[in-house]
């Protein structure tokens, strides 16, 4: 599946063929995603990648969600994808290659999937959660109007340290008033 996010940017699927060229991204992005990223520690090889594209697949196959490569002017720069939960609830994640950041593309990319969300899915929820010190992050909610509806204290470690998670939510009604 393709979701067109503007001119240059698009969403597509992650695939099996895709494993070598979302391997050297992560690789080469490996100091700057895994500040809070734990899987980047663990994705060692082409076949751990692979690991996690089955994971994908299988989540794709039995509806629970899907994963999208983030294409820029056709490159692969990052990944968003979203789970679906209970009672018309989903949750979305994303990360993207360093010298990609800052130009907005992420908050973009997040806009386009809650429009898909909201009207294309019919959920009734969308959660994002953060670090609470990832600040670039919570930015991306923030931005688009979720409301800050909690904190789960000290609910994650990352590198030896406990991390707690902040909860953003949207509910449909909120979505459309804007
Ligand atoms: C966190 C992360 C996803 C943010 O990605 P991003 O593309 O920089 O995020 P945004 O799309 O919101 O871009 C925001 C920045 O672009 C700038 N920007 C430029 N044009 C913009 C536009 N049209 N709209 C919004 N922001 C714009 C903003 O000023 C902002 O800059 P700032 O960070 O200096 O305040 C990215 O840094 C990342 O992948 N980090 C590592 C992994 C990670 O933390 N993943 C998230 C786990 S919850």
């Amino acid at each position: 599946m393709k979701i067109v996010v503007d001119k240059d940017i698009v969403l597509e699927t992650l695939k099996e063929k895709d494993v070598q060229e979302s391997f050297e991204l992560v690789d080469r992005n490996r100091g700057y995603l895994r500040e809070w990223l734990h899987w980047v520690d663990k994705t060692k090889s082409v076949e751990d990648r692979m690991k996690y594209i089955n994971y994908a697949l299988n989540k794709q196959n039995n509806n629970e969600g899907l994963d999208f490569k983030i294409k820029y002017c056709d490159t692969l720069i990052g990944s968003i994808g979203y789970d679906l939960g209970d009672f018309k609830s989903a949750e979305i994640g994303y990360w993207i290659e360093k010298q990609y950041s800052g130009k907005g593309i992420v908050t973009k990319c997040c806009e386009r999937l809650i429009e898909y969300l909201f009207k294309e899915l019919k959920v009734h929820r969308i959660v994002i959660k953060v670090a609470e010190k990832n600040i670039k992050s919570r930015k991306i909610p923030e931005r688009l109007g979720f409301k800050q509806e909690g904190i789960l204290r000290d609910v994650d470690i990352l590198h030896g340290q406990y991390h707690s998670d902040v909860i953003y939510g949207i509910l449909e009604n909120e979505y459309n008033k804007k």
